[in-house]
């Protein structure tokens, strides 16, 4: 695939009320339900060229922009991933769709966790892409404290140029410079404010590891081999100890594997649906 081919078109935006926000999202396609939960501090657009291919085969994709992030305001200190995915399900409530396969990157994972174990009948099938189940340690809450701290005083650039090198294999940022600029344009427009509420929900978030062996729908994992944010590691932790999990480990993309190599990842996506749909 092109560089080019991979610069998906948004959906156009709407909102709906839910809980105590207005909150941004991208649906599109008519067929059984996907939600697709961004990770940080980026927003829906994220998930343009899967939005794009579900609705292609059947599917319906939901994509919110968080509380916070995106264009979802929210004046919150901290947004924790329980109102996170509360928002999330209250947004489903709202479209009156009642199950769906939950994806969700890093962040978005821990939200996926979160909507797994508040409404477990509701959840068809999940996807957890370069995430991972423990909860930060002290030195980690320590570090997410000293980028809140940059960037409500300088802004999202620093935490741009900080962290493009680690999202991005090596081969995206040399040879993808629309995907390479989407990430930095998703960074650098990011609300400070929201983001730091993220970063503290995410300091504050449980430890999922005895989530684990309670998800008893069919769950792909996924990760990028050169992931150093969420490495393989955490992922074959979580493939251990979810029953019924799959493991795609996707070469030369690092954290954000559905952008980087969005081919590989839509199959393996589109794989678990079609398991999904056949067992239910
Ligand atoms: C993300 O991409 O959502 C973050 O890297 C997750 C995290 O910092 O734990």
């Amino acid at each position: 695939m092109t560089d080019a081919a991979t610069n998906n078109q948004a959906e156009p935006v709407k909102f709906a009320r839910v809980r105590d926000v207005e909150m941004a999202y991208t649906a599109a396609g008519a067929g059984p339900a996907v939600l697709l939960l961004h990770g940080y501090p980026f927003d829906r657009s994220m998930w343009n060229g899967q939005i794009e291919i579900l609705a292609r085969h059947g599917f319906r994709a939901i994509a919110p922009d968080l509380p916070g992030l995106g264009e979802t305001k929210s004046s919150a200190e901290i947004t924790t991933m329980e109102e996170m995915a509360r928002c999330a399900c209250a947004l489903l409530d709202e479209l009156k769709i009642e199950d769906v396969v939950v994806g969700g990157l890093s962040m978005g994972g821990y939200v996926a966790f979160e909507f797994a174990h508040l409404f477990p009948g509701r959840v068809r099938a999940l996807v957890l892409a370069g995430t991972r189940a423990p909860a930060d340690n002290e030195q980690e809450k320590a570090g997410r404290e000293q980028q809140v701290v940059t960037m409500l005083r300088a802004g999202m650039t620093p935490i741009s140029v900080a962290t493009l090198p680690k999202l991005l294999a090596p081969r995206t940022l040399a040879d993808k410079p629309s995907v390479v600029k989407r990430v930095r344009e998703m960074i650098t427009r990011s609300d400070p404010k929201g983001a730091a509420a993220a970063l503290r929900g995410m300091a504050a978030r449980r430890d999922y590891t005895n989530d684990l062996s309670k998800i008893n729908v069919p769950t792909l994992i996924i990760v990028g081999r050169e992931d150093p944010i969420r490495p393989v590691a955490d992922s074959e932790f979580m493939h251990r100890g979810i029953p019924n999990s799959h493991l795609e480990i996707i070469e030369e993309a690092a954290h954000m594997t559905n952008m980087e190599q969005p081919e590989i990842f839509d199959d393996a996506l589109l794989k678990l649906l079609k398991i999904d749909t056949l067992t239910h």
